[in-house]
């Protein structure tokens, strides 16, 4: 996602008496001048400003280069106004200042000098902890507000990715095929905010060593933007969970990395259909059913719809569990404006189950907690949609944030059970 917007920014450079070899676009110390190459047809060609050409006698006077360069945000966020070329000598409360006014910082200087100053940018940030609400769904949306203004604040320091994805920062890493599994390849320079690329580093981590799931006793890989299987609690109700009688496929519906699939294949159900809206996610969970050796009984289609065609004799679904807006992509998975796919998937259920089989549906009461749903209005929609519990697992949370005491939403979490609904048609 991004909005398509050059930024204009210029630098001073030193031209160096030998020309430099092709650039690398990642590593220490790169020089970036006269002599640097721009491909034809390069959105970002640098244009030396008239007068300011260096001559073989003054060859270590500074040149301008102007540069613009498009901006890339996933999460949504809108190009800076204003930006302003800055490097190591930039200090955090200057830089503070700056960022709250609406002025971007786009870093020149050492790579983690940059993640230095966002902690230092964090902290401050930090101290602006908002009061509590009068209810707890006041709580969340304020806290949320707070969380959006952090990371609009936090998205203000930027960064040049060059045309290859890479950081051509002192002491930067190569984040080449981070970038590369985020963006895509590469195909010219971009500016995206630290506090983004960091997300890109970590995600291209887990992506690499994977997140251990008991109930499958293997790995999952979850991709850049796909929801991430680290609360183990809702994997192992479906690992638990007594399979119906109903001889048929199964579908997994809003399958992430596909690890609930995968899961009912470890179980021994030898035919199952995962879908989901996000292309990230279909990609991902194709490449972890690759990975497990699993492709002969999990098919992932791109349906075009929350439910595949025909009928199944299990159905699973694991809906965002908090009926909010999501304000970035990668909160696609944990926000579900207006509890849309939750209703989709209990409105579409008794048309696609064989007789005798059952719709699991994985959701926490931390949305009851939080007071953006009740309890009744659930079971209303179970009603509604024609549908009988059979049975109901619950689960209580065991990520560490469930006992963090200084989250503003402490109570809910606390209190929070997640559960897997086993549903059948009511007639
Ligand atoms: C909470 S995640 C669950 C992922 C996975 N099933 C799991 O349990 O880890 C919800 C998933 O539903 C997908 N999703 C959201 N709305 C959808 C829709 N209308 N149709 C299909 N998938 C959807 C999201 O992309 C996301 O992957």
């Amino acid at each position: 996602m991004s909005d398509h917007t050059d930024i204009t920014w210029t630098e001073d450079v030193r031209p160096t008496r030998t020309r430099p070899g092709r650039r690398s676009g990642h590593g220490p110390g790169r020089a970036t001048g006269p002599g640097d190459d721009s491909l034809p047809g390069d959105p970002d060609t640098p244009t030396p400003e008239p007068d300011t050409s260096p001559t073989p006698e003054s060859d270590t006077t500074p040149t301008t280069l102007t540069h613009t360069t498009p901006w890339h945000s996933e999460s949504g966020l809108p190009a800076p106004r204003r930006v302003r070329v800055v490097d190591d000598r930039m200090k955090a409360d200057a830089a503070y200042r700056l960022v709250c006014e609406g002025t971007a910082l786009l870093w020149r200087g050492d790579y983690q000098g940059a993640r230095q100053l966002l902690t230092a940018l964090g902290r401050r940030l930090d101290r602006l902890t908002p009061k509590p609400g009068a209810t707890p769904a006041e709580t969340f949306h304020r806290h949320r507000q707070a969380r959006g203004h952090r990371a609009r604040v936090l998205g203000m320091l930027l960064v040049v990715l060059e045309d290859d994805h890479g950081l051509a920062l002192r002491r930067a890493p190569d984040v080449r095929a981070a970038c590369t599994e985020a963006y895509g390849p590469p195909r010219h320079r971009t500016i995206v905010s630290l506090r983004e690329l960091l997300g890109v580093i970590g995600a291209h981590e887990w992506r690499r060593k994977g997140v251990p799931i008991p109930a499958l006793d293997a790995r999952i890989h979850p991709h850049y933007g796909v929801f991430s299987p680290v609360r183990g609690e809702y994997v192992d109700l479906v690992g638990d969970a007594p399979l119906p009688a109903a001889r048929g496929a199964a579908f997994d519906l809003g399958t992430g990395t596909g690890v609930l699939a995968a899961v009912l294949a470890h179980r021994g159900l030898d035919r199952i259909v995962a879908t989901d809206s996000s292309p990230r996610a279909l990609a991902c969970a194709r490449d972890n059913v690759e990975r497990l050796g699993i492709g002969d009984r999990v098919e992932v289609v791109d349906s075009g719809d929350l439910y595949p065609a025909g009928r199944a004799a299990l159905v699973v679904c694991n809906p965002p569990w908090l009926p909010a807006r999501p304000t970035s992509t990668v909160e696609q998975g944990v926000y579900d404006p207006g509890s849309a796919m939750l209703l989709a998937f209990l409105d579409g259920l008794a048309d696609h189950l064989e007789p005798g089989g059952e719709g699991w549906l994985i959701l926490s009461d931390l949305a009851e907690h939080l007071g953006l749903r009740t309890r009744d209005e659930l079971v209303g929609a179970f009603d509604a949609a024609g549908l009988r519990v059979v049975d109901r697992h619950d689960a209580k949370p065991r990520h560490p944030r469930a006992a963090d005491t200084t989250d503003p939403l402490h109570a809910a979490r606390a209190a929070e059970v997640t559960s897997l609904w086993r549903l059948a048609p009511a007639g």
